[in-house]
């Protein structure tokens, strides 16, 4: 095989690799290696699965002995692209999808810490309240619906209400946006999941008010909330890892 016959090869599995990746499977050939005296060619792909590695070669019409996964501790590999050396994990789309990954996974973090602060909030109020009644103050409908900071720990409720109502809803639904750009399977249902147990909560923080059983369900839905929460950062966490370190990721068929 000459320079010009590999170079030729690479192209036209690059173009191959190209379309497919414009389908929206991710594959990219990252290295071409020729060692002549064993007459042995390999190709070093970046991609989803080997499926999208054997499409690419037979689409370019290259007979490959086989496709092997390939482990990679860290980024020592480099690829050339426009004359420019590159690392393979600083591709831009690659760099891309792992940010909107990283969003994902804080704002679902923000999400956990926020149902985990709810609580701290409402212990806090609730044994203020205690305190002053002990210590002679009079709770009564006046002072509740006057809303006035007769103890200090009246902050807890009104740190409750402010970040129940707006703030955990928004972060919510950020979250619910941010999924459509990670490309994690299952990142949009865990997000909507979320979202939906937190108009849960703040129909049952409400409702609590009427029917004092349904706070019960408020209590048990903010555990709900905080597992799903922590399950979609960890989803998107395992996400992070496959596009950087997963054996997965990385594929290397031997032409
Ligand atoms: C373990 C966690 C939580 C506990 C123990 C808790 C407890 C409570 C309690 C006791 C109330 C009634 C307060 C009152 O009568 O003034 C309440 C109301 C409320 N809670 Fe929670 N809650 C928790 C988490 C959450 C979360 C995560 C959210 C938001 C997603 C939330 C949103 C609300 C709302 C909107 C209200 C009604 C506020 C109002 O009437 O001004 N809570 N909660």
């Amino acid at each position: 095989m000459t320079d010009e016959l590999l170079r030729e090869t690479a192209h036209k599995i690059g173009c191959c690799a190209g379309e497919l990746s414009a389908e929206g499977r991710t594959v990219d050939l990252l290295l071409t290696l020729f060692v002549p005296e064993d007459e042995v060619a390999f190709c070093l792909f970046a991609a989803g699965s080997p499926a999208s590695v054997a499409q690419v070669c037979r689409q370019a019409e290259i007979p490959f002995h086989r496709i092997a996964e390939a482990i990679e501790s860290a980024a020592t590999g480099r690829c050339v692209e426009n004359g420019d050396a590159m690392d393979p994990l600083d591709q831009p789309h690659l760099k891309g999808e792992n940010h909107m990954k990283a969003v994902y996974k804080i704002l679902a973090i923000v999400v956990a810490a926020q149902v985990v602060l709810q609580s701290m909030a409402m212990v806090y109020a609730v044994a203020g309240q205690g305190k002053w009644v002990l210590e002679g103050g009079v709770l009564d409908a006046a002072v509740i619906e006057s809303r006035a900071f007769v103890f200090p720990e009246v902050l807890g409720y009104a740190v409750h209400g402010m970040v129940g109502t707006m703030i955990i809803p928004l972060t919510a639904l950020i979250l619910l946006i941010s999924s459509f750009f990670t490309k994690v399977p299952g990142a949009v249902k865990w997000a909507a999941l979320v979202l939906l147990l937190v108009a849960a909560q703040v129909t049952l923080g409400f409702l609590g008010h009427d029917i004092p059983a349904l706070g019960a369900l408020h209590g048990f839905n903010a555990l709900l909330l905080f597992s799903a929460a922590i399950y979609a950062a960890r989803l998107a966490r395992n996400g992070v890892a496959s596009q950087t370190a997963d054996p997965d990721a990385r594929l290397a068929p031997r032409t």
